[in-house]
């Protein structure tokens, strides 16, 4: 299969960037500008594109590349900074922008270039640049312009070497993904044919030949990405898989009995389930702290994960559901590093006894990872389930944990979960729950004065969850919500809807 190198430049949309590529069906994969031109040849890619980033080209010590790379007779597209770079080292010349764009601009192009081959004359892409290029390099050609950048899109059609100052892989490019089809399919004259259809084969097989006789433990939390690598592993070396899913109690209503039912029944595997629920809620006691409940819960899930896999004595590989933008983001993947606040429960025992780790989502997005667990027929319900902190419910009952909190809090909760299915929103809404707060209030049920606990509702979209904008739900399904959770559920007669967005709120409360 081809596939396209994305060097990376340290460009916040760099992963967004190798996401629509792979979206155009594809592959590629991202990769630190400082990459050798050994590697670069070892990879062999059919096109290279450069991505944006913060640094400005004509400094000392912006990044920059091998020239050797402009000799390789691959096609290329510069984004932003990667235009930038491509008219600084070929000849040309770049400048401070006289006038900085940020956000969405109109773009006129000249209708002569095949990377805006089909697409209408005028329309908006998304700007965000404070560096344009100045003189144009031997070869090279403007085809669009903005009224600020007059190299807004720039090419070498001789060379396939082209620019681009915009973003065309941020949603607000309009004809965004367009111009990367055309670069793609008509300037390099590749096809579609990355699909998890046709990668479910090949990932089994790769799983298989790395596991050979060994045996392969997993831990499942309950979360998307660790029921596919298990469904993927169980497909590919079957019962030499042994899954450890340790219940702490701290799911959602009926969480527990629908992965054990989709694992064991729908896709046969055998799964040891841990019921750890009392063990966690003792060592949880008078805990108001949020840091400390997500340091017992991480230290408390370790050891009974690792009490459960000394009962199967040898074991070859660990197997995790790492997937590809925290490959990225933990620096081996790419140049842009986010430093992560949260890593998820299920996080790598150090004691078990095992000789290698084995992720096979790493190379997939999460789009491409639930669509992988289709086609290895995991139920659309775990496939599209929101995402869950490890700590569970623990860090959304506010204060002090108890049974009686955690029961009031999943009846609530799995009420709002339903009517926003209800309401064809579960898909949209990006993540949506209910907070038992610790504060109680006044209130009148029937003619009885009651003193009960207020409910807060959370609902947000996103794109990476690092910032978030709270959902306008609709007022009437709030309404029957509302109605609904202090109708049906006890001791709840108060709602409030969380209206702030992350910054200066997190998307949890703890
Ligand atoms: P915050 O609250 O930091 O949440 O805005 C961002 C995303 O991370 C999830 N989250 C966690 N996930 N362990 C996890 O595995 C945690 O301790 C944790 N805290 C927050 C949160 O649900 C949201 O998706």
């Amino acid at each position: 299969m081809k596939r396209v190198l994305v060097l990376d430049f340290g460009g916040q949309y760099n992963l967004l960037v190798a996401r629509r590529v792979r979206e155009c069906g594809v592959y590629c994969e991202i990769k630190p500008y400082r990459i050798s031109m050994d590697d670069i040849r070892a990879f062999d890619p059919a096109a290279i594109i450069f991505t944006g980033g913060p640094a400005t080209v004509f400094e000392p010590n912006a990044p920059r590349l091998d020239p050797a790379i402009f000799e390789l007779g691959l096609p290329i597209l510069g984004i932003c900074y990667g235009e930038q770079l491509m008219i600084h080292q070929l000849g040309g010349a770049c400048r401070k922008a006289t006038v900085r764009e940020y956000g969405k601009t109109k773009l006129t192009h000249d209708g002569t270039s095949a990377l805006f081959a089909g697409i209408e004359p005028t329309s908006v892409f998304w700007m965000s640049h404070g560096v344009e290029v100045e003189r144009l390099s031997p070869g090279f050609r403007a085809v669009a312009a903005t009224d600020g950048c007059a190299y807004a899109a720039i090419e070498d059609s001789a060379r396939r070497f082209y620019g681009v100052q915009f973003h065309p892989e941020v949603l607000h490019s309009v004809h965004g993904t367009e111009v990367l089809k055309n670069f793609l399919y008509r300037i390099c004259g590749l096809t579609p044919e990355w699909t998890m259809a046709s990668y479910v084969n090949e990932a089994i097989a790769e799983c298989r030949a790395k596991v050979g006789d060994g045996r392969v433990l997993l831990a499942l939390s309950g979360g998307v990405d660790s029921a596919v690598a298990a469904a993927l592993l169980y497909r590919a070396v079957g019962d030499k898989l042994t899954c450890i899913f340790v219940d702490h109690g701290l799911l959602r209503k009926n969480e527990g009995d629908e992965v054990e039912r989709a694992m064991r029944d729908t896709l046969g595997m055998q799964i040891v389930r841990v019921d750890a629920a009392e063990r966690f809620l003792s060592k949880l006691a008078g805990v108001t702290d949020p840091e400390r409940k997500r340091k017992i819960i991480g230290e408390e899930f370790i050891r009974v994960f690792e009490a459960e896999a000394k009962k199967l004595g040898r074991v070859d590989f660990l197997a995790q559901g790492t997937i590809y933008p925290d490959v990225v983001e933990s620096g081996v993947g790419g140049e842009s590093v986010v430093i992560k606040s949260h890593h998820n429960v299920g996080g790598l025992p150090d004691h078990v006894d095992f000789k290698e780790i084995i992720e096979p989502l790493r190379r997939l997005f999460k789009d491409e990872v639930r669509q992988l667990g289709v086609e290895l027929g995991l139920p659309e319900t775990l496939v599209w389930r929101q995402p869950f902190p490890g700590p569970g419910l623990a860090i959304r009952v506010i204060g002090e944990i108890t049974a009686e909190k955690l029961a009031i809090l999943r009846d609530a909760d799995a009420i709002f979960r339903e009517e926003v299915a209800k309401a064809g929103l579960d898909r949209s809404v990006n993540q949506y729950f209910a907070v038992l707060t610790d504060l109680r209030s006044v209130g009148v049920m029937g003619d009885e004065r009651t003193y009960d606990y207020t409910l807060a509702l959370r609902a947000v979209e996103t794109q990476d969850f690092m910032t978030a904008d709270w959902s306008r739900l609709p007022y009437d399904l709030l309404d029957t919500v509302s109605r609904r959770i202090v109708g049906e559920v006890k001791h709840i007669n108060r709602i409030c809807y969380d209206i702030t967005s992350k910054p200066p709120a997190t998307v949890e409360w703890e």
